[in-house]
């Protein structure tokens, strides 16, 4: 197994190692404490199948079932599938998700500890890969604040939803709606402004333009204006790390340590096709 650290702040990449075969515990200690470290992992050239990338996702913790069980990978409710996809008139998974800055299930009490993307299809254009993945270091971000503004952090919450986020991105109807029993399994929820992350305890800016919604306690303009102080500082360009896809990437990234972004500069009938599992997390803690 080699491993080799991006330029940026956050991210690695893992080569020579078959995560089909497996894993050893001295092996996944050493993948588990990059984790920790860079925040995100590239393994590069994987070739699995469901039940292979269920079953190293599962070493993480236990896996979620997403709310927007119309996007599961039939017989696989552990993978959410993210395409653009369109079979028989239907899509096949969720064809915008994550197309602003966010951590997965930021909106649940217990949010996730990580994520795994598995690039089964990406789009191509003139050779070059298209639909990239932004990364941006919520680690670094907490480090990087002025002290006054960090003390005033630490006695602040945020609240977190998804209903309203789902609404805005199904203005074309795509998606299909939430049904009220969806909606009523993700009602708000407030987690701490700086949150630690809770295996290594590294102190974190745990807010994301995605899902965080408003300041708890707060007036809705200030509360907005402070939302959006962080958002920018977070997502500064020396915060980021751009992922170039591969077909056989199964990229994890940790949902306390990073936020991400996918970017549409890609159209149908080119086509991207993404399976995801998402690891259970605890509750956040300052
Ligand atoms: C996601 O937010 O999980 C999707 C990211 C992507 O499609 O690049």
């Amino acid at each position: 197994m080699r491993i080799q650290h991006s330029a940026a702040p956050l991210g690695a990449e893992i080569t020579g190692l078959d995560l089909a075969q497996p894993v050893d515990s001295k092996t996944f200690q050493q993948i588990e404490d990059l984790l920790h470290d860079r925040g995100v992992i590239v393994f590069r050239g994987q070739d699995l199948t469901e039940e292979q990338h269920i079953t190293f996702s599962r070493r993480f913790g236990d896996l979620e079932i997403h709310v927007a069980t119309q996007c599961l990978r039939p017989g696989y409710p552990e993978i959410l599938v993210v395409s653009n996809v369109i079979e028989d008139g239907k899509p096949i998974g969720l064809a915008d998700a994550g197309q602003y800055w966010h951590s997965d299930l930021s909106y649940v009490r217990n949010p996730s500890r990580g994520s795994l993307l598995l690039a089964r299809e990406v789009p191509v254009q003139d050779g070059r890969v298209l639909g990239e993945t932004l990364f941006a270091s919520a680690a670094y971000a907490y480090d990087t604040l002025p002290e006054g503004l960090k003390a005033r952090l630490s006695t602040l919450t945020a609240v977190h939803g998804y209903g309203y986020r789902y609404e805005l991105q199904n203005s074309a109807g795509l998606r299909g709606k939430l049904s009220d029993q969806q909606l009523s399994t993700v009602p708000d929820v407030h987690h701490p402004v700086i949150r630690r992350h809770p295996i290594t305890g590294r102190k974190v800016l745990f807010v994301n333009e995605g899902f965080t919604h408003a300041m708890a306690g707060m007036d809705q303009a200030e509360g907005q204006a402070l939302l959006q102080q962080l958002f920018d500082h977070i997502t500064r360009p020396e915060a980021l790390y751009r992922h170039n896809w591969q077909v056989g990437d199964l990229l994890m990234w940790d949902n306390c340590l990073v936020q991400h972004r996918a970017i549409r500069n890609y159209e149908w009938p080119m086509r991207r096709l993404m399976h995801r599992t998402t690891v259970a997390g605890v509750e956040s803690f300052q």
